[in-house]
């Protein structure tokens, strides 16, 4: 998940300074026997690439202890200091750039830090903060020319007039982000934009055994408004604010209920209602809950519209009848708190709640075409894979009934599936390919993630948005 790319030449060897969090994907008591604990989830690094060839000089990886989701980063006019921001943490880490050895670190740099500008001149260090709305502006000519470890706020720039989040939204969204505030987070590692940037999901497969669950794929939340029945591959929370518990046992964070609250029933996530008891608990909630949308499909026609193998999956989608399971606007039965075995279960699926797994609640298929890979446990790259898994089990519905080609139109249906609402239009065709607001059918979104790598690099496009980011 990372950030932003700055590129310097020398010796006429282009090189890139990137920002990124390594996500510790081999650990887990499954993987390596070793629990996943607040410190050993994720790390946040800042590193330099070399284009040609193409190879990153890891003698020079800058670690960054005790931060949480890097952004931004900014070199002094000499190269020799590494301004970086912090988006989770809601700090500007200033290192030097060849021993990585932290000079100081500007805290409270406005709320979710995600662009940094340093003037040409070197004194002044500008940084956008995403949910301060802000600009402050720091005066580092000292830092940078005596080597004083102090910076100094001279202004803070509002970046809006208006807001467009309802109150609780936005402060919900600020508790989402911030790993600072130790009722979330011990040592400022974890938020839940740690793997859900922008409400989004991390493509990645975590070993959640040491929770009493197994290996989990992390779901987008876009769309979810917050829970659609039952929450989890394995049903085990039924409101958002039973997170409270990841926060006070994975995050080792101090936790936002009071004790005397938390111990009066409230101390397994299916017992007593958490809802209206903690303020910030409650405004977390608000947030999940403003994620109404999933990113509308690329799949699909220049009008919003289904193609025509879309429609012919849908038939087939019918006549299968997925919808047994997949029912309703949101094509899940979730509120029904019924677990079911499609064949997908494996002795990494583990446990739920500490006790046996029988099955999996029924997932949402809107969005799809974002979300790889599949199955609770990560373990189908694409949705041809999932139908393929299911047309050998036998357990997930009839779809080794179907030829080849209706599998791929089925599978075409599942890409297709969003909120779009098809757009009315007087003549096809023609003027399609003049219709810039969507991309062409033929030019597909990565899929599949590799699961092994350590260490996510993504090159701009850093977010795939469904609008405008609020
Ligand atoms: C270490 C990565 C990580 C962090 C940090 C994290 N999540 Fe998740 N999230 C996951 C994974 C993995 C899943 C799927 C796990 C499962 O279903 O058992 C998930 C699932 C969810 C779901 C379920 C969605 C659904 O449709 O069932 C919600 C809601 C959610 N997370 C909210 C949060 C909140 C709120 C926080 C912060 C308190 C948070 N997450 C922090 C990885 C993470
Ligand atoms: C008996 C209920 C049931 C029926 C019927 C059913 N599904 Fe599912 N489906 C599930 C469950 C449960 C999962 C989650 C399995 C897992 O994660 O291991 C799932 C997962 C999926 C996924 C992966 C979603 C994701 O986010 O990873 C797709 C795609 C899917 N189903 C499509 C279909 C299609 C197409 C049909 C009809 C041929 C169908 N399902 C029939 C219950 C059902």
């Amino acid at each position: 998940m990372v950030g932003e790319l700055w590129a310097e030449r020398s010796n006429g060897k282009c090189l890139f300074r990137l920002v990124g969090k390594k996500d510790n994907t081999s650990r887990g008591w499954w993987r390596d026997g070793e629990p996943l604990t607040h410190e050993s989830t994720v790390r946040s690094v800042a590193l330099r690439i070399s284009v040609e060839p193409l190879s990153e000089d890891v003698t020079r990886r800058l670690d960054l202890d005790d931060r949480n989701l890097p952004s931004a980063v900014e070199l002094s006019p000499l190269g020799d200091i590494a301004f970086v921001a912090t988006e989770g943490s809601n700090s500007v880490e200033v290192l030097d750039a060849y021993s990585g050895r932290r000079i100081s670190s500007i805290d409270n740099a406005t709320q979710a830090p995600e662009g940094l500008w340093l003037d040409d001149s070197g004194a002044r260090l500008y940084v956008q903060g995403f949910l301060s709305r802000s600009v402050a502006v720091y005066d580092v000519g000292l830092l940078i020319g005596s080597g004083s470890n102090r910076a100094e706020l001279i202004n803070e720039i509002a970046t809006t007039t208006s807001e467009v989040l309802e109150p609780d939204v936005l402060a919900g969204k600020r508790i989402f982000y911030d790993s600072s505030d130790v009722r979330m987070s011990r040592d400022n590692y974890l938020s839940c934009a740690t793997c859900h940037l922008d409400g989004e999901q991390d493509g990645r497969v975590w070993d959640f055994t040491n929770r009493g669950e197994g290996l989990r794929n992390t779901t987008t939340l876009r769309g979810k408004r917050g829970g659609q029945g039952r929450l989890h591959w394995s049903g085990n929370f039924d409101e958002v604010q039973d997170f409270e518990h990841d926060i006070r046992n994975a995050f080792g964070g101090l936790g936002f209920m009071a004790q005397a609250d938390f111990e009066a029933g409230r101390d397994t996530p299916l017992g007593e209602k958490k809802a209206g008891v903690s303020k910030e608990l409650d405004q977390l909630a608000s947030y999940l809950q403003s994620l109404d949308r999933v990113p509308d499909s690329p799949f699909r026609t220049a009008h919003g519209g289904m193609s025509a193998e879309a429609k012919r999956g849908q038939k087939l989608f019918e006549r299968l009848e997925c919808a047994s399971c997949h029912s309703g606007e949101a094509f899940t039965n979730s509120g029904d708190d019924t677990l079911y075995d499609v064949g997908t279960l494996s002795a990494a699926s583990g446990l739920r709640l500490g006790n046996t797994l029988d099955g999996i609640d029924t997932p949402t298929l809107l969005g799809l075409w974002s979300t790889a890979p599949y199955l609770h446990d990560g373990s189908a790259a694409t949705l041809d894979e999932v139908l393929e898994r299911a047309a050998q089990s036998g357990k997930h519905g009839d779809v080794s009934s179907l030829s080849e080609t209706e599998r791929a139109e089925l599978a075409q249906y599942l890409r297709e599936l969003d909120q779009s609402v098809e757009e009315a239009h007087e003549t096809d065709g023609a003027e399609e390919s003049g219709c810039g607001c969507r991309l062409a059918a033929e030019d597909p979104p990565v899929q599949g993630v590799s699961l092994a790598g350590l260490l996510t690099v993504l090159l701009l496009g850093r977010r795939r948005r469904s609008g405008p980011r609020r």
